[in-house]
Parts: C-alpha cells; structure tokens; sequence
C-alpha cells in the first residue's frame, strides 16, 4: 500500500526537490502552494499525513491551517508534520506562536531527510493499524454486499452502526472498491438524515421535550443543560465528551420532566439537580483520563 502525504509549502524549489525525494521512498506525494488550497486539499484528498510549512505567505499561515484541521472532526486525526525555517527564527517572529517546538513532529529547514522519513513512517505506523482495520471492515462490507441492489445503502447503515458515524476515509475507501464517485457516497449520506458525518458524542444526553415533560419544567432543564455545556440542540462539546438531542416522550411520562443518559433515565428533575448529574460524568471523564 502506498501512503499519501500531502506538502503544503510556498517554497516551489523545495516542494520540488522534496516530491522527488518522498516518491523515489514509495509515497504518492501530493502538492499545494498555500494554506488555502492546502486545507482544500486535505478535505477532498484526505491524506494519510500533511507536510505542512508554518511560515507560508504570512507567518500565523501554518497555525490557522493547523486550527483548522483539528477543528474539523472529519480530518482531525490525520498527523501532521510542521516544518519550521528556523527554531529561533519562530519562536521570535511569531509572537503568538502556539507551537511546541520541542514536540518531535516539529522540524527544521534545511530538513534533515533521513529525520524526514524517521517521522512520516513513525506517524503512519501508529496510522496504519486504525487503517488496516477500516480497510479489512470495507473489503468484508462490500465481499457480504456485492452485486446487491441498494448495496451502497445497506453498507453505509453498517458504516453508521459501527463507527457512529461516516468517517471520511472510509467513504474514500468505498469509492475506491465499489467504483462510485465520491459525490455520489456524499449525496446519499447527505439524503438520510441517520447518517452522520461527525463522530457522536462520548455521552449522549436526551432531553424530553413530549408534552408532559414540557408541562413539567422540560425548557427551563434544556435551558440549563445548554448553559452548563454551552451548546446547542443536536450540538457536541468542543472536547466530544456530551452530545445534546432534544426529543420526544421517552416512554416514562410519570417521571416528567425526564432526562436520559446513555440510556439511564433521570426523573423528577429540577434545573439545579443536571449540576451535580452532569458532573458525575465530567468526574469519571478526568479520573479515566488520568490513569
Ligand atoms: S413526555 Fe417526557 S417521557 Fe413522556
């Protein structure tokens, strides 16, 4: 299998040199000349791993793309490798520079090639067991569906069971074995609301907006569910960890107003008990996070 890495940087002479470089390795090497096209890219080209200089046309250029693609949970997790004029030279000129320029993924111009490739190949090793595993889930997918009529359908819901949502590679990994253009995967997903292009959130919380639990008090425990997370209906916490749906009748109206959590119903609620429930969950989120 040959990785794709996509180099976005200014310098024509050294995208040059370094194209030649990274193909004569095995790796398909894709180009772009600033951040722009480069997020472009990286969004329709979903690369295995970005080459990305910080210090393009303007010198925070790097740091929005770098912004930009962890905002985005469909591109997120694809590494990236910053390449930096000099460590001094950045951490001067960029006054606001959020990089860690010790971080091993961080290196400098003139690049080292043999520090290059120790980094690309350390960042797709970790890459490629996720990968291997989606790329055996499609191939079994599409050998239990093939020549099905609605096939497209039936393994995009298997899709959808599975991850909770569409990832991004694995709609490339589709239209690479079923021979579909890529617009066409898209379309569909976009056509059925229960597909989703975003990873759910860890914990999912159902607020109960059926009439009973409306009479109840149900918008004055939305309201306060929204203030506490800070999102919306249907939104997910910027650290994934809470997802918040509104919906209707929960099936145990003699508990109104009533909230669920990962399945586990929460009655005779007031506005001021969701503090102390919700807690609960962030507590055992940090204690996990900690071991
Ligand atoms: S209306 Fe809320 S549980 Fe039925």
């Amino acid at each position: 299998m040959r990785y794709k890495i996509l180099l976005i940087d200014n310098n024509c002479a050294f995208v040059k040199s370094t194209k030649i470089f990274l193909e004569s390795k095995g790796y398909l090497v894709n180009t772009a000349c600033n951040g722009q096209e480069g997020f472009q890219k990286v969004k329709e080209e979903f690369p295995d791993l970005i080459l990305l200089d910080m210090m393009m046309t303007y010198k925070t250029e790097g740091l929005r793309i770098v912004k930009a693609i962890t905002a985005d949970a469909a591109i997120k997790d694809i590494p990236i490798i910053k390449i930096i004029e000099e460590r001094k030279k950045f951490s001067n000129e960029t006054k606001f520079n959020q990089i860690n320029l010790q971080d091993k993924n961080v290196i400098e111009k003139p690049i080292n090639y043999k520090q290059l490739l120790n980094n690309i190949s350390a960042c797709l090793q970790k890459r490629s067991s996720q990968h291997y595993k989606d790329t055996e889930m499609v191939e079994n997918l599409i050998k239990k569906w093939e020549g099905k009529e609605g096939n497209l359908i039936m393994i995009l819901h298997e899709v959808q069971n599975y991850y909770g949502y569409i990832p991004r590679g694995i709609a490339f990994d589709l239209t690479r074995c079923l021979n579909i253009p890529l617009a066409r995967i898209y379309e569909v997903i976009s056509f059925y609301n229960y597909f989703k292009l975003e990873p759910p959130g860890k914990h999912i919380i159902s607020i109960c907006m059926g009439t009973a639990c409306y009479l109840k008090g149900a918008p004055q425990l939305f309201k306060k569910i929204k203030d506490i997370l800070t999102i919306e209906d249907g939104e997910i916490t910027q650290d994934g960890i809470f997802q918040l749906q509104s919906v209707r009748c929960l099936g145990c109206c003699g508990l109104a107003p009533v909230i669920m959590i990962d399945g586990k119903i929460y009655g005779n609620l007031k506005a001021d008990d969701l503090v102390e429930i919700i807690a609960e969950y962030t507590n055992k989120e940090e204690k996990t996070s900690c071991r």
